[in-house]
């Protein structure tokens, strides 16, 4: 429509807002002549030399420089961009805004609507009778019941269309099925969505409900999580689990928690430790970082102790070091996550490792190590990591730290860096032009064997992609991409779905890149993979994980001997190594032998 209405707006809701009853709301004001007086909430102070002027409608502060109007106060005290700081200050002064966006189908505010009687529908079906069941699973979890009032935590009665029962005397058909509520079946019967369930409700930065992650109360049924799909108000790449609940903790701490599942979140807010957030259904992604660093400067990794978790960590820090150098890793005891070490008592423990993180580099070193890599290859991935990180300084001190960590020259670290980081630069736009695609570069780009009969199997038996990925997640052969896809084709088959030809070679292409035209789309004639096929191949990947595993309880061994360690915690890990070394022999004992 006209240019000016969104102005008109941005002036009017600026009008409705009292920049004094607003920052009131959040620090203690005291008169200071025309003025009012507080202490900064942007830095530590003890005398007050943050100042508003309710006259011009402005505040200053005079200790750490940070000023503005009712809009900068917002964005910066709740971390928002500016169209949500318009939108939060709007609904404060109860001033509607226009739509942004005219496509068809329903508005936002609709489909906002919907999400928050659904909010409270599930609330309310909690605290019913039908909720005992979700209610004692919770009670189990050991999450009290201000916990499930933070997070809003409701249950999805069972049956097929309470929900839809209820919410169709005020949302059309449309509305609710737009906002992922509720399903269509093929044959056009409506069903609610999530059946059965402990449903999380996802909160947008400005607080509102947009999305649900929904666990199923029974360890049997698939999938464990149900997730709202993506709508027009719920981009997963856009949210983080916990969020808006998290983040007066993560202004005092300093610093934010990332893991991985949304009951963790649950189970560390339980545990007293508030500033945790966690990606709703899928992996830490560069845009997760750029959200979460409008609230803090210093992001901890806190993923599961498993092979999985760290190859977890290993891509979250290759999408947040580009953009922002200061991050660290706890590392969590094999197998545990965060909410298991909670439940089994050893919140100290926990909380010990997250004041110790370690560095990326140490993280690298300590990781690598254990798959058994050194030489050339430990320095090609280190280089890789370090040729990541954006900040020029961070890395430079980064290279030094790696390079007297792991006893490299550092000037051969920065020679592979620098390589790294100008052929980055100058790579991609020559292919296409010359003969790139030519048969010796093809091959030079395939996958390797292990990996491409990994890829065959799990797009031949959708059903094989978890096992497969879980086999995988220890073994150093396995590129982090191909993990990724696995993990993807995992998710995608747990979900039920089919994934659809188009849609997944865009997704291999995104992170495999060509190869998989190289590995793929020549067409060979291979055999359809069978189950010998498949068990020879969750054998050798077995066996890889062991491998590894082993070689890096060596390194640890080492490392903890170079920082003296008690004597009882090396008798353990040397304990440990041994019995690996006896599962490794047994599992090549009972090898048939074609599998070889
Ligand atoms: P986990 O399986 O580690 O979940 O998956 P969790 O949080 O530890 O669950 P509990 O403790 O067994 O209840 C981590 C995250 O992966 C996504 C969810 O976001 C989950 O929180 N996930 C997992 C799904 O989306 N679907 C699934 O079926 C499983
Ligand atoms: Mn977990």
């Amino acid at each position: 429509m006209e240019s000016s209405t969104r102005e008109d707006v941005v002036e009017q809701v600026r009008a409705a807002v009292d920049i004094a009853d607003l920052i009131g709301s959040y620090v203690t004001l005291r008169p200071a002549g025309r003025n009012l007086k507080a202490c900064c909430p942007f830095h530590k102070e003890k005398t007050p030399s943050f100042v508003v002027s309710p006259e011009r409608q402005l505040f200053h502060c005079f200790g750490c420089g940070a000023g503005g109007d009712v809009f900068t106060f917002v964005m910066k005290q709740e971390g928002l961009e500016f169209p949500e700081a318009l939108e939060l200050l709007a609904r404060r002064a109860g001033i509607e805004l226009p739509e942004r966006r005219r496509a068809e189908g329903p508005d936002r505010n609709a489909l906002l609507a919907a999400m928050r009687a659904a909010v409270r529908f599930y609330r309310g079906k909690l605290r019913a009778s039908e909720g005992e069941g979700a209610r004692r699973y919770l009670q189990s979890r050991g999450f009290p019941g201000a916990i499930v009032d933070r997070f809003y935590a409701g249950f999805a009665p069972g049956g097929g269309d309470a929900f839809l029962r209820f919410a169709q005397r005020d949302f059309s058909r449309e509305v609710l099925v737009q906002a992922g509520l509720v399903g269509r079946s093929e044959g056009g019967r409506l069903y609610d969505r999530f059946r059965a369930r402990v449903v999380l409700p996802i909160l947008s930065v400005t607080g509102d409900p947009i999305g649900f992650g929904a666990r199923t109360l029974q360890a049997e049924v698939q999938p464990k999580y149900l997730n709202s799909p993506e709508t027009p108000i719920y981009k997963k790449s856009r949210v983080l689990f916990g969020l808006p609940q998290a983040r007066g903790a993560i202004r005092e701490a300093g610093e934010a928690l990332v893991v991985e599942g949304y009951f963790d979140v649950l189970a560390l807010a339980s545990a007293g430790i508030d500033h945790a957030v966690a990606p709703c259904g899928t992996a830490w992604t560069a845009e997760h970082a750029r959200l979460l660093l409008r609230q803090t400067q210093r992001i901890l990794l806190l993923f599961d102790g498993d092979a999985a978790g760290e190859a977890a960590a290993w891509r979250a820090l290759a999408a947040t070091l580009p953009l922002h150098p200061d991050l660290g890793v706890v590392m969590l005891p094999e197998g545990q996550d965060p909410d298991d070490l909670i439940r089994g008592g050893e919140i100290d423990r926990l909380r010990e490792r997250i004041a110790r993180p370690l560095s990326p580099v140490a993280f690298a070193l300590l990781t690598l190590g254990r798959q058994g890599l050194d030489g050339h290859m430990l320095l090609a991935r280190v280089a890789e990591l370090l040729a990541s990180v954006g900040n020029g300084i961070a890395r430079e001190m980064m290279l030094d730290e790696a390079a007297e960590r792991s006893r490299m020259p550092v000037r051969i670290l920065r020679r592979e860096v620098e390589r790294l980081r100008s052929g980055a630069a100058g790579r991609r736009p020559t292919s296409g032009t010359d003969g790139g695609s030519d048969a010796a570069e093809r091959r030079r780009a395939r996958l390797a064997p292990l990996e491409e009969a990994m890829l065959r199997l799990a797009l031949a038996q959708p059903a094989s992609a978890q096992p497969l990925q879980e086999a995988a997640g220890g073994v150093p052969a396995v590129s982090g991409s191909v993990q990724a896809v696995l993990a993807w084709l995992a998710d995608r088959s747990r979900a039920g779905s089919a994934p659809q030809t188009p849609e997944l070679l865009r997704r291999l292409r995104d992170e495999i890149g060509e190869q998989i035209d190289a590995s793929f789309l020549v067409d060979e004639d291979l055999p359809v993979p069978d189950e010998r096929f498949r068990e020879a191949l969750l054998r050798r990947l077995a066996e890889g994980a062991l491998e590894a595993e082993m070689v890096g309880l060596g390194y640890e061994i080492r490392m903890q001997e170079g920082q003296g360690a008690a004597a009882s915690e090396l008798v353990e890990l040397l304990a440990r190594k041994q019995k690996l070394a006896k599962q490794l022999a047994q599992l090549r004992e009972t090898r048939p032998e074609d599998a070889g």
